[in-house]
């Protein structure tokens, strides 16, 4: 039997033209069909990916937006996409925390877990303030 929808149907019709969002690990599985969703809705959807190839072909598939790679294992890779954020955008209006989630909850990995929170803080410090989401368990 498929899983019901736990929103209103009607959310995922809403026009979100002019929202800039950003979806982390968006190449595959739940970030995947997230940026898909959301670029429907006409969504500026940043596609942040540690693959440039994975990334730019995910980006193409959705009609999102790869600007650069984003590792979250490497805080210099956060700062260069941040960076490179920063300079084309100057509004932020939903951060999508979709990558590494797991692993932080079952492994206590630190660093992901520091390099998130970065990513975070770093990104409230453009002009607009933005809503962040993480994906976890229940
Ligand atoms: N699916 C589930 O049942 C489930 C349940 C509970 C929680 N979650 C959490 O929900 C999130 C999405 O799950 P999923 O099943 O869709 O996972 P997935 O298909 O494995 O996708 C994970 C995405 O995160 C990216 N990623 C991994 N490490 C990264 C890093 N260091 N920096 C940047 N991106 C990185 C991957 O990129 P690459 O393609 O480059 O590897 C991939 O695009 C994960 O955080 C997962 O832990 C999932």
């Amino acid at each position: 039997m498929p899983t019901p929808l736990r929103c209103d149907p009607k959310l995922l019709e809403k026009d979100l033209s002019g929202q800039v969002i950003i979806v982390t690990g968006a190449n595959s599985g739940c970030g995947l069909e997230t940026a898909r969703q959301l670029a429907s809705q006409k969504a500026t959807v940043i596609m942040a990916c540690r693959s440039p190839e994975r990334g730019q072909a995910a980006a193409e598939d959705v009609g999102g937006v790869f600007l650069a790679p984003m590792d979250l294992s490497s805080l210099q890779s956060v700062r260069d996409f941040v960076k490179a954020f920063q300079e084309k955008y100057t509004r932020l209006d939903v951060l999508i925390n979709n990558a590494c989630v797991q692993k932080i909850i079952h492994n206590r990995r630190r660093a992901s877990m520091d390099t998130q929170l970065l990513f975070s803080s770093f990104l409230a410090s453009t002009k607009q303030g933005h809503h962040g989401v993480s994906f976890c368990e229940n």
